[in-house]
């Protein structure tokens, strides 16, 4: 028998099929409509289903993966041939990564420091065939102000990366061009001060490559983005000098994008299901079966000004915000103090609340219930993501 959101046990997760692929439909003409390609990330969701939307109107379905059990996942699947792998790469982990390689038509790499270059070519002199022949793909990992991975584009020691990717190290390497990720534009209070972060990264990207190829390096990839950053593109992107647009977390969006403006409270793709487990009247309270371990311990926005602090809302009456969670409980408060309508909220009724930050929520359930729309109540499907590491 299948499960309606009644019959589910809780907490729960709920995907809306039809807002994520509205979600993927959006991005991708955004991209086509900005003359450049789109390059999707799966670390919101890691499903095969969710994958297939957000590249089934691309010719070449290229995708990418934060962890290589994600990498070898999408490649068992037969659906994805071309995969990046966007974490600077850690020497024990080429084994795993020329097999996945040597499996597909290609798993790029990710450098941005000297000695991951001289842990591949070390690698490959030794395991000779272990690549299928294959030289190592890579894209090189530029910091556009975000100050977590990626070299600094103004060093020359950065340049001396290309060098060795692109010439005296090219027996090794097919150099795909460059890549960035703005995670700053999260720390942004407005959609103007995310415009800006989407142009400054852009200008980066653009001017790093254009600077490299002015040397007689190639350079033919230019990829950027996060979601806030790809909500708020320039018109110029392509005469910026971009060439693709790498996005993950608008496939379900979550309360930051939608604190940040970046979509609306109906856009978000996934909600978590749970149920009142015991209400307090006389301090406006009640508490529900969703904590840290359904809905991440991510405050979210806590830089916004008038943002009330918590970690997700109750679907239908914003005003009440999970306030407080513990392992396996949140605490529910409304926010203007307004009273809780407690005949609505009875121990055992059903709640639905829209999380912080979509790609940890997802992260903690090992399948996903899924809905056509937010108002249909039967489960259709359920999908089941990636897990580990
Ligand atoms: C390296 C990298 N690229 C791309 C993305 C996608 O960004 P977003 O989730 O904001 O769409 C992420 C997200 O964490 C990332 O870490």
């Amino acid at each position: 028998m299948t499960n309606t959101i009644e019959t589910l046990p809780t907490p729960s997760v709920v995907i809306y099929e039809d807002v994520v692929k509205r979600n993927c439909k959006l991005m991708h003409d955004r991209a086509i409509s900005l003359g450049v390609d789109i390059r999707p990330h799966m670390k919101t969701h890691k499903t095969i289903e969710i994958g297939k939307f957000q590249t089934e109107t691309i010719n070449i379905k290229k995708i990418i993966v934060s962890t290589l059990s994600e990498a070898r996942f999408f490649a068992l699947s037969g659906q994805f041939k071309d995969i990046l792998y966007t974490v600077p790469i850690v020497p024990t982990k080429l084994a795993a990564a020329a097999h996945i390689h040597s499996s597909i038509d290609v798993l790029h790499l990710m450098v941005d420091h000297p000695d991951h270059i001289k842990a591949m070519v070390e690698y490959r002199n030794q395991h000779l065939g272990a690549l299928g022949n294959k030289k190592w793909s890579v894209f090189l990992k530029i910091d556009c102000g975000y100050h977590r991975a990626g070299a600094d584009p103004e060093l020359p020691s950065t340049i001396k990366l290309v060098e060795q990717l692109t010439k005296s190290l090219s027996d090794h390497f097919v150099f795909q061009g460059i890549y960035t990720h703005s995670g700053h534009s999260y720390k942004q209070t407005s959609p103007d001060g995310i415009a800006k972060i989407a142009t400054s990264e852009a200008t980066v990207a653009g001017n790093f490559a254009k600077k490299i190829r002015s040397l007689g390096y190639p350079c033919p990839i230019v990829s950027i983005g996060s979601t806030p950053v790809c909500c708020h593109l320039p018109n110029n992107l392509k005469d910026l000098g971009v060439t693709e647009i790498h996005p993950g977390n608008y496939v379900f969006y979550d309360l930051m994008q939608v604190e940040l403006g970046n979509c609306k409270v109906d856009d978000v793709g996934v909600h978590v299901v749970s149920r009142v487990i015991s209400v307090y009247p006389e301090r406006n309270e009640m508490l529900v079966d969703a904590g840290s371990l359904a809905l991440s311990s991510d405050p979210g926005c806590t830089h916004l000004p008038d943002r009330a602090p918590g970690f997700g809302i109750i679907v239908g009456d914003n005003n009440l915000r999970i306030v407080g969670v513990t392992q396996e409980i949140g605490k529910v408060s409304s926010v203007n103090g307004s009273p809780i309508d407690f005949n609505k909220y009875t121990i055992g009724s059903i709640v639905r609340i829209v999380p912080n930050h979509s790609c940890l929520t997802a992260a903690m359930f090992s399948n996903f219930n899924v809905l056509s729309t937010e108002s249909t109540t039967q489960v259709k499907e359920t999908w089941i993501p990636n897990k580990h590491w």
